[in-house]
């Protein structure tokens, strides 16, 4: 199966809108945000970053025959206070893509695109402990666990790019 990995370009926002709908339609459960307020919202907030297309927050995408079947968007801050962390946010695969490594290879296209941003050097997530597809793809993916909120169940994840460059060279 022939994906194509990259930035979402500026003039496929309505693309993006419409699977980041889909994800929080079909799975809310691995979300924060709520379908049914999104639906009203003119503009979604990841539809204005992809198109000013911005070096430090962007949306990836994997492409099937020019469908966009998943995204993982990023923003080079976080929200516990860990210096020089990014955060990775609204993975998703639609349904019949699943199983394919498309998250494998949605986070390492997004730190591909990290590497270039100077103030960087961490990437972190958040996951719901039960959401085991996802926790599995992270610890293959080298991100170590940091912390845990046990009222929202959620794991605090955190990988350091540059150690496993260094690495991978
Ligand atoms: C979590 C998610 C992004 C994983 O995407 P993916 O591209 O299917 O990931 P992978 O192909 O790397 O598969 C991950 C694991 O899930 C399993 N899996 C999940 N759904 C599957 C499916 N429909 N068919 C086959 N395997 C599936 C696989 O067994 C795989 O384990 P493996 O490495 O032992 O083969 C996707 O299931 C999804 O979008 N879920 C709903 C939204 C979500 O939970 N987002 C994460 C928020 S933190």
């Amino acid at each position: 199966m022939k994906l194509i990995y990259k930035k979402i370009p500026p003039n496929d926002y309505l693309n993006y809108r419409s699977l980041r709908l889909e994800s929080l339609k079909l799975n809310p459960e691995a979300f924060e945000s709520d379908y049914e307020e999104a639906l009203t919202e003119p503009q979604l907030h990841f539809e204005k970053i992809i198109k000013k297309d911005d070096a430090s927050k962007f949306v990836t995408g994997a492409y099937f025959e020019g469908e966009l079947v998943g995204i993982c968007a990023f923003v080079d801050y976080n929200n516990h206070d860990v210096i020089s962390a990014g955060t990775l946010i609204q993975m998703y695969v639609t349904p019949k893509f699943r199983g394919n490594n498309i998250c494998f290879n949605l986070i390492d296209t997004v730190t591909h695109y990290v590497l270039n941003i100077p103030h960087i050097d961490k990437i972190m997530l958040e996951v719901k402990e039960t959401n085991h597809s996802a926790v599995k793809v992270y610890k293959k993916m080298d991100f170590n666990f940091l912390a845990s909120d046990s009222m929202s169940n959620t794991l605090i994840m955190i990988k350091n790019i540059f150690v496993d460059h260094l690495y991978s060279n």
